[in-house]
């Protein structure tokens, strides 16, 4: 099975967690586009009444266009369940994420979930994390200053680029994103800890213990994995 194949296998077998009535957190990125589609087709056909809390202004626009009705973080009292992807999870559960430069809305909702979920192709699961860039959004103010330390520190940071790689890339929230290329990590506590308290950052793509379920996508079917 394809790549894209695996992931449309994990989004809509992830849609099963959801209920009727339920509050649910809608991550961002190519993975939960399939959830996303999939829901829409469940609450069109089955009539559930859902509230999503969305991690992207993209994945916003696709629920309002299923006709989910979407809510701020701000606005709920709790979110049962978010269901997002993720770009690398180690064999002990912790992810990397941010690949789709959401990472900041994306580790909000989360955290404000009694339930997370994510759903990947079997090419991201890896024994450690760091193959993977790990993206750090940044205020573009003395953004420069901070790629400098990073380098001092050996993390080999670029800045990302838009899709058309004429400028910077600029988060929803109007920031920048510096990809740290660490090739292994092997103390990801010890790197999150360094990296929230560097002035400039706003929040880092670490997510450590915040998944409950894993859904793996492989070509004899999606694996469920409880963290
Ligand atoms: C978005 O910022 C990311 O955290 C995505 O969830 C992650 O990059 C996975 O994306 P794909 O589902 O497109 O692989």
């Amino acid at each position: 099975m394809k790549q894209d194949e695996l992931k449309k296998l994990v989004g809509e077998k992830s849609v099963e967690w959801i209920k009727d009535g339920m509050t649910v957190g809608l991550g961002t990125g190519s993975t939960v586009k399939f959830m996303v589609d999939a829901l829409g087709r469940r609450v069109k056909t089955e009539g559930l009444n859902i509230t999503g809390v969305t991690t992207s202004k993209a994945t916003a626009k696709q629920a309002e266009d299923l006709g989910i009705t979407i809510k701020s973080v701000d606005a709920v009292d709790h979110i049962d369940l978010t269901i997002d992807g993720a770009d690398e999870i180690s064999d002990d559960f912790q992810g990397i994420k941010g690949g789709g430069a959401a990472l900041l809305f994306e580790k909000i909702v989360a955290t404000n979930s009694d339930k997370v979920m994510w759903i990947v192709d079997e090419s991201k699961m890896v024994k450690n994390l760091g193959a993977f860039p790990l993206p750090v959004e940044v205020i573009p103010y003395g953004s420069q200053k901070v790629f400098e330390r990073f380098e001092k520190k050996g993390y080999q940071p670029t800045f990302r680029k838009s899709a058309d790689g004429n400028s910077l890339l600029l988060t929803d929230s109007e920031n920048y994103i510096i990809d740290l290329h660490l090739h292994d990590i092997l103390d990801p506590e010890t790197l999150a800890a360094d990296l929230i308290k560097e002035v400039g950052v706003v929040e880092h793509g670490l997510f450590l213990n915040m998944v409950n379920t894993v859904i793996v996508g492989r070509s004899d079917g999606p694996e469920v994995l409880d963290a």
